[in-house]
């Protein structure tokens, strides 16, 4: 089978796409015949050797497929960007019906997360969403909107329509404006930090880079959830959250997805056969 795989760190030219053996299950573990896996841009730290992981190395966390003829969605620590995938039975979920199971693997971890931080916002309160445009982002405005809150998003001109239709009440475009108008609660989604005093009253949650700030702050680091990861299996299904899929790459085109990080907004899929 294919697999996208790193042999050494560096720069986008060490993904490979190489012809190994389709990996066999263990105990507690089932074999899924992959359709696609998504890009999350912290796979280029992984890349770049700055997380700790052993080599050779098969990307993908998020995984879209087929587990006993059923359409599945999950998250796997390593391997999906391959045409076989081995993941513990309980990282598997059936997946959405509503959507193409492709697009499906635009969930696990960008929705995982997004949920985990909105899990800090209540109904009514004011909240700033920075770097809604992404794949966090796009969920997490949806999330936060579920749960009653009022969402200011930060979103460059081509992300703000979208970020408008997953419910932002405003859109404040990061290229040209501080969001400075204060707000109870940020939520931050950004791999740097703001080069602005965060509006804040009570709390700042980041995902990405630590924000540095008077107010308390939480870090969050997504924590792999079945139960979560099928509601938001059902709330897809049930139309009330949308998965923001902006395009589409072949496996062959790992590399060049990699070099093009920080060109696409939302979510981009890379299916596996
Ligand atoms: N803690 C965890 O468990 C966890 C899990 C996954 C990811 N992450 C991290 O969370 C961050 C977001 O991940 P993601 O998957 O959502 O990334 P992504 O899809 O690549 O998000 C990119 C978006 O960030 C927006 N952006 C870039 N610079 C910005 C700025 N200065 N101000 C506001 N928005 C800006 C852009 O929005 P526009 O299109 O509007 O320009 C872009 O669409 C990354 O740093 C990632 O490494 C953390």
């Amino acid at each position: 089978m294919k697999a996208a795989r790193i042999h050494e760190h560096g720069g986008p030219e060490v993904i490979r796409i190489d012809h190994v053996d389709i990996p066999t299950p263990g105990d507690g573990e089932v074999l899924v015949a992959t359709e696609a896996t998504s890009f999350n841009p912290t796979e280029l730290a992984v890349r770049q050797g700055i997380f700790p992981i052993g080599l050779p190395h098969t990307l993908g966390w998020d995984l879209a497929g087929h587990h006993d003829g059923q359409p599945v969605v999950g998250f796997v620590d390593s391997g999906a960007a391959a045409e076989f995938t081995v993941a513990p039975k309980d990282r598997i979920v059936p997946a959405p019906q509503s959507i193409p199971l492709r697009d499906a693997a635009a969930i696990p971890l960008a929705g995982l997360t997004a949920w985990q931080v909105v899990e800090y916002v209540t109904k009514g309160q004011k909240v700033l969403i920075n770097g809604a445009g992404g794949g966090i982002g796009s969920f997490a405005v949806q999330l936060a909107k579920r749960k009653g809150a009022y969402v200011v998003a930060t979103a460059s001109a081509r992300s703000a329509e979208a970020v408008r239709k997953h419910g932002a009440d405003e859109v404040i475009d990061y290229t040209r404006r501080v969001p400075d108008t204060p707000v109870d609660v940020m939520i931050h989604l950004v791999g740097t930090p703001p080069p602005w005093t965060p509006p804040a009253r009570e709390l700042i949650v980041s995902a990405a880079a630590l924000v540095e700030a008077d107010v308390p702050s939480k870090h969050v680091v997504m924590r792999y959830d079945r139960d979560t990861l099928a509601e938001l299996v059902e709330m897809v299904d049930a139309g009330l959250i949308t998965v923001d899929v902006t395009a589409s790459c072949p496996l062959d085109a790992m590399a060049e997805v990699h070099r093009k990080a920080g060109e696409f907004r939302g979510k981009v899929i890379v299916t596996t056969r």
